[in-house]
């Protein structure tokens, strides 16, 4: 693997081989083992051209923990505000000496573009493009649902037969893109569900069942239910016009957290809008993954960095 762009490049073998490693870095990045020196003398570059809290700071952390070393760029507050490019930009900061750049940027396609340009010859680690994809996110998510089926002994399952749900802004939603083609090929079913305004006029080859009823949904008894967050930054009045109304059909409220099993995982990628996608009861109910999706994105993002600048051999 010279690059992670897209979930949808990864078959069963490689995506349980990804998860298999990140359960190899789990003691370094939480901490138990202080760091490892895999990547003593390796330099990463995260890339921002998009606000991020959880990917940004995890994929620091992550580098940092495998003794890489590590350049943090924002775009506000640079040259990109005087027009810069993302070629130049990206050329400059590679011409430093950069073995893989994270790149986190507005337009669908950029993590892309900057991997087969030829711009730069260093591996790129798609960190979200626009509402295209978000990969490492559904590797964190796969992680975290193999974890709470299967503890210690995930190591080599996948997730065969799991059933999980994906509610909310399908249409800007690069996380529920890369969730649908990751969980396929991991063995999982996924129900889509959502307003007819925010969904994509075209999900035939998609690999999921779409539905607009969320209290079916819920009555189908999913294992897993993953609450998008509203967009309202990429959307106008057009696909969203009310609020309330939203959070009365398409919310995780009380009433319906109550008639999930006490086992069915309640994820949400954050950040929440908490009172609209989901309540706060639910976010923080013992059926929650929030805060262990958020942990273990450092596994994860050690994993593929690891793999990416060290080739597959396990640390
Ligand atoms: N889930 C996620 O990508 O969060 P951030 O935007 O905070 O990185």
């Amino acid at each position: 693997m010279r690059h992670l762009l897209s979930t949808r490049d990864l078959d069963r073998a490689t995506a349980v081989g990804i998860l298999d490693v990140a359960e190899d870095m789990a003691d370094v990045a939480h901490r138990e083992i202080k760091k490892l020196p895999t990547l003593r003398g390796k330099t990463v570059i995260n890339l921002f051209f998009e606000d991020s809290t959880r990917t940004r700071t995890s994929f620091e952390l992550a580098a940092k923990r495998l003794s890489a070393d590590l350049i943090t760029f924002s775009a506000k507050g640079s040259s990109v505000s005087k027009g810069e490019s993302l070629k130049d930009t990206a050329q400059t900061l590679a011409a430093m000496g950069a073995d893989a750049v994270v790149i986190r940027h507005s337009a669908s396609g950029a993590a892309q573009t900057l991997a087969r340009s030829g711009w730069i010859d260093a591996a790129v680690l798609n960190a979200g493009d626009g509402t295209h994809e978000h990969p490492t996110q559904a590797l964190l998510d796969a992680f975290t649902m193999r974890r709470r089926l299967h503890g210690s002994a995930s190591r080599g399952k996948d997730l065969d037969g799991l059933r999980v749900t994906i509610v909310g802004d399908i249409l800007h939603s690069r996380v529920a893109r890369s969730n649908v083609w990751l969980l396929q090929a991991l063995g999982a079913t996924v129900n889509l569900i959502a307003p007819a305004t925010l969904l994509p006029v075209d999900t035939s080859g998609w690999p999921a069942t779409i539905g607009f009823d969320l209290d079916t949904a819920i009555d189908d008894d999913p294992d897993v239910i993953m609450m998008l967050r509203i967009q309202s930054e990429r959307m106008n009045a057009a696909f969203f016009p009310n609020a309330r109304e939203y959070s009365r059909q398409w919310g995780l409220d009380d009433e319906r957290l109550a008639r999930l099993r006490p086992d069915t995982m309640v994820m949400h990628p954050g950040p929440m809008n908490r009172g609209l996608e989901i309540s706060a009861n639910a976010a923080d109910s013992a059926r929650s993954t929030v805060l262990e999706q958020v942990a273990n994105g450092v596994s994860i993002r050690m994993a593929v960095l690891y793999l990416l600048l060290s080739g597959s051999v396990k640390p």
